[in-house]
């Protein structure tokens, strides 16, 4: 401090706004959204529910998600020049750069996107982004696997119709598999917000100065795609991965994590405001264990992922640190039964974070924030002549 600016490196004292959207304690591992646990939206609830109640404040009547969606589906279609922006990306494009810069290609395809003035205005962009959002994601991933792209159907529920445009084949009926859409539904809750993490916080200072709600999501996606945050969820089994190729030697990496001349980290580990467990985490533990259960998969990455977690919780370095498996940690794992590329897992991180970001870019917009602009305190050379080329 200079007595007059304080400076916080990664803002880890510092709050940077009010807000009733969700509620987190970190020392007794509590996430609320609106006030409404997550052990419970988890179990009963499905994801557009839960999405309704973060934009809008409660849980809806019958009537009123019904509208909700239907208000959706109205805007279900992805102009078509959009999916020609895709194909131009060559096919190791990482997918989320695609979903990045796709979702702000939108706004240049929905122009009311940018100047939101009304709650009318807010409420179209935000049905629209909530219904072309997985589109994107659907297209991102069969690119990905050079599969063609599907539109999606109207006539199915909102996780069903993300797991068609995921998943339909053209020459197989769709069938909606009951534990794929229960175990997509309860890891999109889980990831659906958590309050001012980095990307929130990105979401919020792009649209404090309203440059647009898709604008400020592609910067959100952007944010997320980092390993030190969303990205973690690909890292974890890019590790888990490594760990099997090397024998399984746990030890190893464990040793790695400790050492401070290497920037290994334990992926999957840690949280800035959790400092017992994460209760997405234990919820993700159970679901990827009945997921592996009921579809029959054995995958010896899950047994990996256990024995790391057990050493890390009886190792003075990581108790010490407070370090536990967080969201991350095992999310990727019940992707990967689901048939994900890996590198597509930051992207369900994302497609479950929409509601969320969507609810606090609308609190700000709402509340009118000021435009996010922080202060430095400046460390550089003093004032000293310019010297001309030939004297340099
Ligand atoms: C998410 O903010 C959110 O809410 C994010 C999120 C959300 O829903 O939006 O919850 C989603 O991003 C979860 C986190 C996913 N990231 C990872 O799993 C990557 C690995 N974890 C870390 O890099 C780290 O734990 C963070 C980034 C999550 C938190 O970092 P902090 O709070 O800035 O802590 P730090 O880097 O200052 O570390 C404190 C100490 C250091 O050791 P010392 O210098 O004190 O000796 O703990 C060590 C770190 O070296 N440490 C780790 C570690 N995480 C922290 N050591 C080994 N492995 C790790 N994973």
């Amino acid at each position: 401090t200079n007595g007059v600016i304080t400076i916080d490196p990664g803002y880890k004292n510092t709050g940077s706004c009010e807000s009733a959207v969700t509620f987190l304690d970190g020392e007794k591992g509590i996430l609320r959204y609106r006030g409404y646990a997550i052990e419970e939206l988890a179990e009963k609830a499905d994801f557009l529910e839960t999405a309704y109640a973060l934009i809008f404040g409660n849980l809806p009547t019958k009537v009123e998600l019904e509208k909700f969606h239907s208000d959706i589906k109205s805007h279900s279609l992805v102009d078509d020049d959009v999916r020609k922006i895709l194909e131009a990306f060559p096919k190791t494009a990482h997918p989320m750069g695609v979903l990045s810069s796709l979702t702000s290609a939108l706004t240049a395809f929905n122009p009311s996107s940018v100047d939101i003035n009304s709650r009318e205005e807010m409420y179209s962009a935000i049905v629209r982004i909530l219904a072309k959002f997985p589109v994107l994601v659907g297209w991102t991933m069969r690119k990905k696997k050079g599969l063609h792209l599907n539109y999606g159907k109207n006539s199915l529920g909102y996780v069903e119709n993300i797991m068609y445009m995921m998943f339909k084949q053209p020459n197989e009926d769709f069938e909606v598999n009951p534990i794929i859409k229960n175990a997509l539904d309860k890891l999109l809750i889980l990831h659906a917000d958590h309050e001012q993490n980095c990307s929130t916080s990105t979401v919020r200072i792009v649209g404090s100065s309203h440059a647009g709600l898709f604008a400020s999501l592609s910067a959100g996606i952007s944010a997320l795609w980092g390993p030190l945050h969303g990205g973690a969820n690909q890292a974890v089994l890019e590790m888990l991965e490594a760990i099997k190729e090397d024998g399984g030697d746990t030890k190893k990496y464990m040793a790695k994590a400790k050492d401070k001349n290497d920037p290994f980290r334990l992926m999957g580990f840690g949280h800035r405001v959790y400092k017992n467990f994460d209760p997405r985490a234990k919820i993700i533990k159970k679901a990827a264990d009945e997921v592996l259960n009921d579809l029959g998969v054995n995958d010896p990455i899950l047994e990996i992922a256990k024995g790391l977690e057990q050493e890390a919780l009886s190792d003075p370095y990581f108790v010490d640190r407070k370090l536990y498996p967080n969201v991350d940690f095992y999310s990727g794992i019940i992707y990967r039964a689901m048939g994900i590329p890996t590198d597509m897992f930051t992207v369900m991180f994302a497609l479950g974070r929409l509601p969320g970001w969507i609810a606090q870019w609308k609190e700000m917009r709402l509340r009118k924030e000021p435009i996010g602009r922080p202060r430095q305190i400046y460390t550089g050379e003093n004032y000293r002549e310019f010297v001309d080329l030939e004297k340099r």
